[in-house]
């Protein structure tokens, strides 16, 4: 028999005369969106597009009233759908989740059956959540380095934005597949952080992102996990040994790339992408699989804050000032 009430908790954010506003509010259920899968979340992680779905961003979020959250893992408590029935651990990432669908800072998720992923069974919500879609992007960017031939024996892979919350997770499964692992921040960090991700050794800026604007640098690196763009991407392929790869997933530092072609046709250098959102669910799933089994990695509960929908909106203000630090889960049920 279902236990579900006539309404749920969620985090709403209104637009107020060009305010947005965040508060937890009693939702019906008739106001999910249509979707075969009901999903009880249990848990669900803060991201930065969350941070900036609360404040209005329009390139995250087009319609207010809107409940923001791009996580969710919980259980399935009904389903229209064949491949899920009530009972399922499963989880629910990107897609338009928590952007233009009400996302898992709430009680409830209503969502189209191919989001949802099967929780493999090594995980809980809440370990599934600690990674959330910065482990799963960092998880990603590490398939494909290997999927495009990256091998430890080429040499030493760079991580940039190693200390944040997808350059830590991927510099932690480079170093468990026996890749040495350099660590590449916009200051120099203490060598017990840099231990702590499992690098060997850090670059400092000028050399992360090198201004001389030659075409092509000495090779230092043989791969690199890019979260930075703009002239730290470039500096990354400028100085990656031939046949090298270098992905990109994020654009902290700018979203311009300005270089010439000879790193790669003249060192084969690749320059790989690395899209969460739509990332087929085939790959999606063996990357879930292999972040929860072959790639596991211990969890450092000193970098997981547990929040709740009453203590949330802290976390969010902390993450928006850039003062945030680990991962910050919210425990829904
Ligand atoms: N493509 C995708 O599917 C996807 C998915 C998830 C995230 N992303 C993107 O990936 C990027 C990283 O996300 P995140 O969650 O890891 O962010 P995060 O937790 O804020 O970490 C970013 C890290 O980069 C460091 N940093 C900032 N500027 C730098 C620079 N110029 N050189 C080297 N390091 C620098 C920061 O250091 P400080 O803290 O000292 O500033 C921080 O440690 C973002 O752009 C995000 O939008 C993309």
């Amino acid at each position: 028999m279902s236990t579900i009430n006539n309404t749920f908790k969620a985090l709403r954010v209104e637009e107020v005369e060009g305010n947005y506003v965040s508060e937890i509010k009693e939702m019906p259920h008739e106001e999910l969106e249509k979707g075969e899968v009901l999903v009880k979340v249990q848990y669900s992680s803060l991201n930065y597009k969350d941070a900036l779905s609360t404040i209005g961003n329009k390139g995250v979020t087009r319609k207010y009233p809107h409940t923001p959250g791009i996580d969710a893992a919980g259980v399935v408590e009904t389903s229209k759908s064949e491949h899920f029935k009530a009972g399922d651990l499963v989880i629910v990432t990107s897609y338009e989740l928590g952007m233009n669908h009400p996302g898992g800072f709430a009680e409830y998720i209503k969502v189209p059956e191919g989001w949802v992923v099967p929780m493999p069974k090594e995980f809980t919500a809440r370990e599934a959540m600690i990674f959330g879609t910065a482990g799963f992007t960092a998880a990603l960017s590490v398939y494909r380095l290997l999927q495009n031939g990256q091998k430890p024996e080429m040499g030493p892979v760079v991580v940039t934005g190693a200390l944040g919350g997808v350059g830590s997770i991927a510099a932690q499964i480079l170093r468990k597949l026996n890749f040495e692992v350099i660590a590449a921040n916009y200051e120099l960090a203490p060598e017990a952080e840099i231990e702590k991700i499992g690098a060997f050794s850090q670059i400092d800026r000028n050399t992360s992102d090198d201004t001389s604007g030659r075409p092509m640098l000495k090779t230092q690196w043989a791969g690199a996990i890019d979260v930075v763009g703009g002239n730290t991407l470039t500096t990354m392929l400028k100085g990656c040994k031939p046949l090298g790869n270098v992905t990109t997933c994020g654009n902290i530092g700018s979203g311009d790339l300005n270089m010439t072609v000879y790193p790669f046709i003249l060192r084969g250098v690749s320059l790989l992408g690395v899209d969460s959102q739509n990332c087929p669910m085939e790959i999606r799933k063996e990357v879930w699989a292999l972040l929860a089994d072959k790639w596991a990695l211990d969890v450092n509960e000193e970098m997981v804050k547990e929040a709740t929908l009453d203590t949330l909106k802290c976390h969010i203000d902390l993450m928006l000032d850039k003062k945030s630090r680990g991962r910050v889960i919210v425990k829904l049920s």
